[in-house]
């Protein structure tokens, strides 16, 4: 897909985009003199040496080395590929990405789909409205017309042909397949949903994307599911998905923690009780996807389990996905509630008040694992020690975050008395220490600060001089300077971008930015004087190699050589 984008579409987006609104968006930044500066999201780390210039639309750790662009960082930090960062950054500037004729199709598909399913949720909104049967079934789980409102929950009728009816008017029976709005059955079409409230899901821009919906009729009909999701679509993939995501990111709570809980009823009711950083799964253990999206808006995941053996176990699924995807700085944290008690009940029991002296109960992750191995080994004996040991050596397996690594393993093998340290951290933890590159040719110099400064005057006698026109870093300057022509606006981060493909110029370029530089009063000089000096350093060469009888090369070369001396001094 990466090919299907121009480079001009990309190179655009970048002049569109700032990078400190995209950042921002992920971490907070605080602006301290020409730059904004955070904690790094990259490594563990108590003071800020993250720093976003918006000049340059570039950023970089001064402890970890971490550098790049508004694209770069969005790969890095949502774990996304090129293309996905390019399409995020896009969508967050509502800015539509040129396709070939295939994925506009695909594009059209969605579009329709997702346009049936904002239909759909209209209609049961309605229908809600009229069915006393719906409306007495919320008022008993004291369920608000105005909560109601703000999650669009409606209800569909008890009804075979209500919503592939009225939908049917205005969509093909294969577009409300797709939707997962209807089922077909020995060529019958009928409403895939049926005497249930109906609780739209929305994608993060607030799109409708899926439904669940709870049965309310038959209730004591067993082989009735108590809720049902719409199937997996284009648009929709359970495990992806967190109800109310949507919502809970934009309230400020979130910032500090989101609550992770297991059904829709306890969002709604938490909400209602003015608990608003509140998502759910669909259904699934908590997964990787829903931790890396929760991480984007909070400090702090808290997860929620009812007390009973399903809860736990839910739990401990849960563990283990976490371990590939936490990272250093990350905090997860478990509630377990009363047994038989879901959140909705707390609520509906002690309101808000009661929540919160629960939640406050919560357990450390290092905790939950340690409780439940020391329940599954016997800690008495050596072998139930050692057991416990192998335990916490291969649920630690896949965790790629050295210091919260170390950390768990350490605090977890304290708590059964061992000195003891795994394969993987008998290798030393492979810090990221900080590296203060400088320069080491005057064409690097000279690069760094055209990268810095890319609107500088360049003498353009100096920079065609044949004597230096193979020189490989200054075929690189004019290739630089041609991606700019003259775009005044351009900067750091979109130059960078423009050599994305050429590997080792991107390489190379990258290296350079990390480099420090100094602050210049006339980088134009310096960046001249730089020139000079490699016209002189082949001078120099040539000089020292140049046979000592060829009396005539050498005058000349003496000549040379002092009138690049004198050309440098005026700068
Ligand atoms: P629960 O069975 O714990 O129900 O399902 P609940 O949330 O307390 O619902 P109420 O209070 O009885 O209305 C929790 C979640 O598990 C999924 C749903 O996502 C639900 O919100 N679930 C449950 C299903 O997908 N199918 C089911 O049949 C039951
Ligand atoms: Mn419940």
């Amino acid at each position: 897909m990466a090919q299907n984008i121009p480079k001009e579409f990309i190179d655009n987006l970048l002049e569109k985009a700032n990078i400190i609104d995209i950042i921002g968006s992920y971490i907070k930044l605080e602006k301290k003199g020409n730059d904004y500066w955070a904690k790094c999201p990259f490594h563990n780390e108590k003071t800020s040496s993250f720093s976003v210039s918006e000049s340059k639309q570039f950023f970089h750790c001064f402890g970890c080395s971490a550098h790049g662009n508004a694209i770069g960082f969005v790969m890095e930090h949502a774990n996304k590929t090129y293309p996905e960062a390019i399409e995020t950054i896009a969508n967050s500037l509502g800015i539509e990405i040129p396709r070939n004729k295939e994925s506009a199709k695909q594009y059209e598909i969605k579009k329709i789909i997702q346009e049936s399913l904002e239909d759909a949720k209209d209609l049961y909104v309605e229908n809600l409205k009229n069915s006393k049967l719906a409306i007495a079934y919320l008022k008993s789980r004291n369920i608000s017309g105005a909560t109601a409102k703000l999650f669009g929950i409606g209800y569909a009728e008890n009804d075979f042909q209500n919503l592939n009816k009225s939908l049917g008017r205005k969509f093909t029976e294969s577009n409300l397949l797709d939707a997962g709005l209807i089922v077909k059955k020995d060529k019958n079409a009928y409403d895939k949903f049926r005497g249930r409230i109906m609780f739209p899901i929305f994608d993060t821009s607030g799109k409708v994307i899926a439904f669940g919906g709870r049965n309310i009729i038959e209730a004591d009909k067993i082989d009735l599911a108590k809720y049902m999701n719409s199937p997996e679509t284009v648009l929709f993939s359970k495990k992806k998905v967190l109800y109310n995501l949507n919502l809970a990111r934009k309230d400020k709570s979130s910032k500090e923690s989101i609550f992770i809980v297991e059904g829709y009823m306890d969002v709604v009711a938490l909400h209602q009780a003015e608990i608003k950083n509140v998502v759910a799964t669909l259904g699934t253990a908590v997964t990787k996807d829903n931790l890396e999206q929760c991480f984007k808006y909070t400090k702090e995941i808290i997860c929620c389990f009812d007390g009973d053996k399903a809860g736990e176990k839910a739990a401990w699924k849960g563990v283990e996905n976490i371990m590939s995807v936490i990272k250093d700085g990350d905090e997860i944290n478990f509630v377990f509630l009363p047994e038989n008690n879901d959140p909705d009940d707390i609520v509906n029991e002690g309101g808000k008040e009661l929540w919160k002296e629960l939640v406050q109960r919560k357990i450390s992750i290092e905790d939950f694992i340690y409780k439940k191995f020391s329940r599954d080994s016997n800690l008495d004996t050596a072998a139930g020690k050692t057991q416990y040991l192998q335990k916490v050596d291969e649920l630690l397996k896949p965790l790629k975050a050295p210091i919260m690594r170390k950390m768990l393993h350490e605090s977890l093998n304290e708590k059964i008395g061992a000195k003891y340290l795994s394969q993987a951290d008998n290798v030393s933890i492979k810090k990221k220490t900080k590296k203060n590159f400088t320069t080491s040719s005057p064409l690097q110099k000279a690069i760094l600060i055209l990268l810095h400064h890319p609107n500088l005057k360049i003498d353009q006698d100096l920079l065609q001089d044949n004597r230096i026109s193979d020189n490989k870093g200054v075929i690189l300057i004019k290739s630089i300077l041609n991606k700019i022509e003259n775009d005044e606006s351009t900067n750091m981060g979109r130059i960078i971008e423009s050599f994305r493909e050429d590997e080792k110029t991107y390489r190379t370029l990258e290296k350079i930015s990390m480099m420090e530089i100094m602050k210049l009063e006339w980088p134009e000089k310096e960046f001249n004087a730089c020139l000079c000096l490699t016209i002189k350093n082949v001078l120099q060469e040539k000089l020292d190699n140049i046979d000592s009888m060829n009396l005539e090369e050498f005058s000349n070369l003496k000549k040379e050589m002092s009138e690049i001396q004198d050309k440098a001094k005026n700068f």
